[in-house]
């Protein structure tokens, strides 16, 4: 037997004897994304680590990413099958450097994109996803200076679609920051015909490039919805196989093929085994943290 339908097997009954569920993020390899309950993006699977009924939740994904599934639901043994898999971008703020920056501008807001860790969510009064950044902007109190952290490119499209004043971060993802117009300039002349996808996480001058702006699943959605055939995705390369999945008669192109996150692809079939069958690495957040970043996350999800 393969090794892939082996793995698949062996974890499909440890899922059932631990009464587990798996969470998948969009970016992760095909076969992880194949075994798991539910695919999504991270607004999506935070939803689903509040409402699972599972005594244990598998995630693949990054550790953030983890660490919201353990905030929101507490009850549950939250595994991360490899602790390595971090974000270089949630690394890029700490509580330290945050509690500094809150001293130089009292009263702002903080707004932190779920990619930060526990102690940064606890230190911000509200959370927020590529998904509904704006709509979160948006709700808050047109007198109040905004603190946007980490991400400065998502943080100046939400400004953009907003009109809101906002102070950044400077804080980016490895991975979409290093899309250059070139990229996406060159994917156009292969295929003329197709319509640019980007996230907003990749740089400015990339996303006035792009037909449409949108997270991961806001991409998916377009794709699945639009009567065009053809689609240059400027994302990880990951969503490229729910893309085609979702839609098998439309052609996918990745805006350029290293848009890759080394972090998001540590996840393996064998880890995913050993972690169901250890229930380790788990990710746990110390209860006064918890309490507070679970306000911010919990406002979020008010909101959406
Ligand atoms: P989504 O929120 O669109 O899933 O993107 C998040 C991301 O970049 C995960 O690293
Ligand atoms: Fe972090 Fe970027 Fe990887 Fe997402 S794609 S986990 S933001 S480094």
């Amino acid at each position: 037997m393969q090794d892939k339908e082996r793995l698949t097997g062996e974890i499909r009954e440890l899922k059932e004897k631990r009464r587990a569920v798996i969470l998948s993020h969009v970016y992760q390899r095909p076969e992880v994304q194949d075994v798991a309950d539910f695919v999504g993006d991270s607004l999506e699977l935070s939803r689903k680590a509040a409402a699972t009924d599972a005594e244990v939740i598998i995630f693949c994904g990054v550790h953030f990413m983890a660490e919201s599934a353990a905030i929101l639901s507490p009850d549950k043994v939250v595994v991360l099958p490899t602790l390595e898999a971090g974000c270089p971008m949630a690394d890029m703020v700490d509580e330290i450097a945050l509690a500094r920056r809150k001293k130089e501008l009292p009263g702002a807001l903080v707004v932190a994109y779920v990619n930060t860790s526990a102690e940064v969510k606890a230190a911000s009064d509200i959370c927020c996803t590529s998904a509904n950044a704006v709509k979160i902007v948006s709700s808050l109190p047109p007198d109040r200076e905004i603190l946007f952290i980490p991400d400065q490119n998502l943080g100046r499209w939400v400004r953009r679609q907003t009109g809101r004043p906002m102070h950044f971060w400077e804080g980016h993802c490895n991975t979409h920051d290093k899309l250059r117009p070139e990229d996406i300039l060159e994917a156009k002349a292969a295929h003329p015909a197709a319509v640019v996808l980007a996230h907003p996480e990749c740089r400015p001058e990339i996303l006035d490039l792009a037909d449409a702006v949108a997270s991961t699943t806001g991409m998916l959605r377009y794709a699945k919805e639009s009567p065009k055939r053809e689609f240059i995705v400027a994302t990880e390369t990951g969503l490229l196989y729910p893309m085609r999945q979702a839609c098998p008669d439309k052609e996918f192109y990745p805006a350029a093929t290293r848009l890759v996150c080394p972090n998001m692809k540590r996840t393996t079939l064998d880890k995913v085994r050993d972690a169901l069958t250890t229930l380790r690495p788990r990710v746990t957040v110390e209860p006064q943290v918890r309490e507070k970043a679970l306000a911010a996350l919990a406002r979020m999800l008010e909101l959406s």
